[in-house]
């Protein structure tokens, strides 16, 4: 057992205790995040002051308003209150600030790197610039990075919804490459606009030398899933569909395609009733490389740091599997191989040291 002092004090007599040193525990350990989306990590009182800076009307006054927003009737609901929300996003120093504040919350949690998505696409659909997304995020990741000592690198998240924008995307990403850009995928409404659809532009964005991802299996079955290993995804969305075909989730398994799951997203979009009934756990004792992620913290009430708090207290994981979900984020970077085995060697002496 690699992590034996993780595992240790693990289990108190009194719960009060528990729960208090497993919510230390989840801050504590040492994350990199795979699943998270810039937009929807905005904080609510951010989106009040830029909704106020640009006379947008979000129906909202308070705090309190705006987490009334955030509950929905269903995932279709989720993805308008999303868009919606991003309105309040014009100029380079609005992105510039959501990301620097994103990276100050990662670095609280003790996250050291994330893979972060943007949804350019809403940006676009309103007639934004994508040089001015683009340079304002590079903006708020340089000054972020400098000043919380966390790094992150983005994907570019298209909307399938928008099927016409997802060239234009693609485009952008491919301009990007290597200057902050690491990867282009697809999310949104999944249900209505299969894979399959965006051959010609996952294609292209591997020709880029861009790193490949896909929302699949979150709203959608197992077809939606094989349509996105079809496309050349390297990671995979949600993937809570994946134990749904047994010869998908042998092939997931074999072929090492990581699953970034996000239980508490999850529940509150619909795709799963209980947080009791999510597959994590199980997908992991079985061997498929999982990760847990937050998706868009503030918009489901949750934070990396509460994810990784939920798979102890509500899904009963030992902290060990709970490290290895942790090194699994490692694994399925898309880092360049020398710098995911320092960043591993990093993680496994401060996990060894986490009940000192
Ligand atoms: N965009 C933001 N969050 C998303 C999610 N959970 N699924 C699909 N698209 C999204
Ligand atoms: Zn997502």
């Amino acid at each position: 057992m690699p992590f034996k002092a993780l595992s240790s004090g693990a289990r108190r007599r009194d719960g009060e205790m528990m729960t208090e040193s497993t919510a230390a525990f989840a801050r504590r350990i040492p994350k990199v995040e795979m699943h998270v989306h810039l937009e929807g990590s905005m904080q609510p009182d951010t989106l009040l002051r830029l909704a106020r800076k640009h006379h947008v009307d979000i129906g909202a006054d308070t705090v309190h308003d705006v987490e009334s927003l955030y509950g929905y009737t269903d995932f279709l609901h989720f993805l308008e209150v999303y868009q919606m929300s991003t309105q309040v996003l014009r100029d380079a120093e609005d992105f510039a600030l959501i990301t620097y504040e994103f990276l100050r919350n990662q670095a609280a949690q003790n996250v050291r790197y994330s893979e972060v998505m943007v949804s350019l696409s809403d940006h676009l659909i309103r007639g934004i610039d994508a040089e001015t997304v683009m340079q304002g995020i590079l903006e708020g990741q340089r000054r972020g990075e400098h000043d919380f000592k966390t790094r992150m690198a983005v994907i570019l998240d298209a909307g399938r919804q928008w099927p016409d924008l997802v060239p234009q995307v693609q485009q952008v990403a491919a301009r990007y490459a290597g200057r902050g850009v690491i990867g282009f995928g697809i999310g949104g409404d999944e249900a209505n606009f299969p894979p399959e659809l965006f051959t010609d532009e996952f294609a292209a964005a591997r020709e880029a030398g861009l790193r490949l991802t896909c929302h699949a299996g979150e709203v959608a079955g197992a077809d939606s899933m094989w349509g996105a290993i079809a496309l050349g995804a390297e990671r995979l969305g949600h993937g809570v569909h994946a134990h749904d075909d047994p010869t998908l989730y042998a092939e997931l398994r074999s072929r090492r395609v990581a699953l970034d799951m996000c239980p508490v997203s999850n529940v509150r979009t619909g795709a799963i009733p209980t947080l009791h009934a999510h597959p994590i756990r199980r997908y992991l004792e079985d061997g498929l490389l999982v990760t847990v992620n937050s998706d868009d913290p503030p918009m489901f009430g949750t934070s990396i740091a509460n994810e990784y708090r939920a798979l102890a207290e509500d899904l009963g994981l030992e902290r060990a599997q709970i490290a290895e979900i942790a090194l699994n984020g490692i694994r399925a970077s898309f880092l360049p191989q020398d710098e995911k085995q320092r960043m591993e060697a990093e993680f496994r002496t401060a996990m060894g040291r986490l009940d000192e």
